[in-house]
This record gives C-alpha cells, structure tokens and sequence, in this order.
C-alpha cells in the first residue's frame, strides 16, 4: 500500500515536472510589443516549407548572396558602377528590417534601376510559393530576437495589430 503510494506520488511529480517544463520553454505564447504596439506572437516557422526554400535558395540566389547567406565582401561599399554588391541575408544584414511584403515584391521585381541593382526580378521562374519557401528559409537563419522584429514589422505592415 505504502509502496504504491509513493510510486504514485513519484509518477505525479515526474507528469508535473513534465508539464511545467512544457509550458516555460513555450515562449511562443506572448504578443509581441515593441513601441507600444502589439501584435500576436510569432508562429514557428513551417519546416518542410524551409528546406524546400534551401534548394530553391541554392538554386536561384546562392550565386550572388552566397550559399551561406554570407553576401558579397565588403557588402556594404559601393561598386564603381553606382551599384551595390549582394547583401547577407542573415542576421548581419538587413533583409530582416524589411516587412514580407517588401521582401517579396523585391524578389518578384528586382532591385531600383534607378541605383543600378543588379537584383533580378524572379517573377517569371519562381511561383509566390516558391518565393515564400524561400523567405521561410531566409527567416529561419536569423536570431530569435530579429525573428520577432521582422514578424512584427510585417504584422503591423498589414495592420495586424492588438488593440
Ligand atoms: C545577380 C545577382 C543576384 C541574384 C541572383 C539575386 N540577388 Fe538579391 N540582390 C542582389 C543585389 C546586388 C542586391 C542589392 C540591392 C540592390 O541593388 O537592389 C540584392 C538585394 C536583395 C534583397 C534586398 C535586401 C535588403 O536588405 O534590402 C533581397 C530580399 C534579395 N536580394 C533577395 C534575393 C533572392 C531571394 C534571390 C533568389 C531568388 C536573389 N536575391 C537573387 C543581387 C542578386
């Protein structure tokens, strides 16, 4: 009797230790708030969406942004021809300053001739699908922190805020 008491309580512990360890590495639950302004909390990111968006990073964009996100040397110097080497598009660049929607029409568009980008526009060989697998790949390289910043700009961008 006593035995199985104690196994009981044991095995009560161990479910709520369970439970709490659950709920505390759960920090998705949170809106987030910068500058008085909330909107919901970050989903996690989507992660066959993501691989898929590696191959098709590797494929179209690697090239020039590099095959680890990494961006041309000296990135942020302008070329003798007025243009501007590829830049990194993980966290020590500043793809993730940038709203989705942004993001997107920069890929779908290419870069402002008027500065001479050498962007090229991907509407024609890559679906909005495909772009979004993409944009899920590049998110998934960024630091939790400018994870959260970017989501937030995007949801804000589409009015998706908490009143
Ligand atoms: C031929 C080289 C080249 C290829 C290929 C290329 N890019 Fe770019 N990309 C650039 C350059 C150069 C810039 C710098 C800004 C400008 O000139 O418009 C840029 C800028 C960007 C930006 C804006 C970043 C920011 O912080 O403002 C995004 C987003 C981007 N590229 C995504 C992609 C994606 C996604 C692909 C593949 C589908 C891709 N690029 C393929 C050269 C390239």
């Amino acid at each position: 009797m006593r035995t199985k008491f104690i196994i009981l309580a044991a095995s009560l512990l161990v479910l709520i230790g369970a439970i709490w360890v659950t709920v505390s590495s759960n920090d998705q639950g949170a809106p987030i708030t910068i500058v008085n302004t909330s909107v919901p909390p970050a989903p996690p990111l989507d992660t066959t969406l993501v691989r898929e968006g590696e191959t098709l990073y590797q494929q179209s964009c690697a090239r020039c942004h590099g095959a680890n996100l990494e961006g041309e040397a000296n990135w942020r110097v302008t070329k003798e021809d007025g243009s501007l080497p590829s830049p990194p598009h993980d966290s020590s660049g500043h793809t993730w300053h940038h709203p989705d929607s942004l993001l997107l029409e920069i890929i779908a568009n290419g870069g402002d001739p008027q500065f001479n980008s050498t962007m090229p526009g991907f509407a024609d060989s890559l679906t909005e699908d495909e772009m979004i697998a993409i944009l899920e790949f590049l998110k998934s390289s960024w630091k939790a922190e400018d994870r959260e910043y970017q989501w937030w700009i995007s949801a804000v961008e589409q009015g998706n805020t908490i009143p």
